[in-house]
């Protein structure tokens, strides 16, 4: 039997006494390019910060290869999260560095013996993986939407990662750029071999990157199945979801 990369149980979490995950399981295998879909505050980030350990659940656990997150010295964490490629909602790049220096900056910290010719080559490599080879000296505040996310990629990958994991990805941006993302994000996994998990509610970007898909509605894994068999079910939250209609459980459960 194949252990999951990543498991989590019974994850549940709370804002002051207000719920937000409310026992959440999922197994994520190598080579998955899982779609967690769910409305505005559904807890989706929050969520994806669970995977990464940058948020603890109140209950339930979270598993990297069949080890427990929570069991794992401060050394194992890192040494785990080494795995991670995390693209945040936004970019969240360092305004006042350059493009160059936001993608050298997690090279340089976990790097410490590389060069700078070998730390300029990696940063161009990451660069071109994007599609962008000429941005290195431009301030992020030159940079549009687009550009901005496909550097937070890039920095994302500096350092190798297995597992990608991207939160809004194509958020805010126009058809056109949201393509050219999808079509980016399609490439990085290929290019890395990668597992990635991206959280979205834009559906073109689901169709195009899934191979399996989950859907997030009140803290809880509704429906979960592969790219067909997802868009195919009767199940009414997704079907209502995937379509966009105005009524549905989605918007009942808005009224009460
Ligand atoms: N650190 C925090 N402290 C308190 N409440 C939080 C925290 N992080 C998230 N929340 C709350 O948890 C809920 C879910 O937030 P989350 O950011 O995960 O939503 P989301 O599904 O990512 O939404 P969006 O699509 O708008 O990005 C929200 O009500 C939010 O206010
Ligand atoms: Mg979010």
């Amino acid at each position: 039997m194949t252990v999951p990369l990543l498991t989590l149980k019974g994850i549940r979490k709370s804002f002051s006494g207000k719920p937000v995950l409310q026992g959440i399981d999922l197994d994520v295998y190598q080579g998955d390019s899982l779609v967690i879909l769910g409305g505005s505050g559904a807890g989706k980030s929050v969520l994806m910060r669970h995977l990464i350990g940058l948020m603890q659940p109140d209950e339930g656990y979270v598993l990297f290869k069949g080890a427990n997150m929570a069991d794992m010295t401060s050394s194992e964490v890192y040494e785990t999260r080494r795995h991670f490629g995390m693209s945040f909602q936004e970019g969240a790049l360092f305004d006042s560095l350059n493009v160059f220096e936001n993608i050298a900056f997690p090279i340089r910290r976990h790097r410490r013996h590389w060069s700078l010719a070998k730390i300029t080559a990696r940063v161009q490599e990451c660069l071109e993986m994007v599609g962008m080879p000429n941005v290195a000296k431009l301030m992020p505040s030159e940079l549009s939407g687009g550009m901005r996310r496909r550097v937070g990629f890039a920095r994302s990958i500096a350092l190798e990662p297995d597992i990608l994991l991207f939160d809004e990805p194509t958020t805010g941006l126009d058809p056109v750029m949201t393509s050219v993302l999808n079509d980016v994000i399609i490439s990085l996994r290929t290019q890395l071999n990668a597992t990635s998990i991206t959280i979205t509610h834009d559906m073109s970007s689901a169709r195009a990157i899934a191979t399996r898909l989950a859907m997030l509605f009140q803290g809880q894994l509704v429906f979960e199945a592969d790219r067909d068999a997802f868009f195919e079910t009767d199940h009414a939250i997704v079907r209502q979801f995937v379509e966009g209609n105005a009524t549905g459980p989605l918007t009942e459960a808005l009224m009460k």
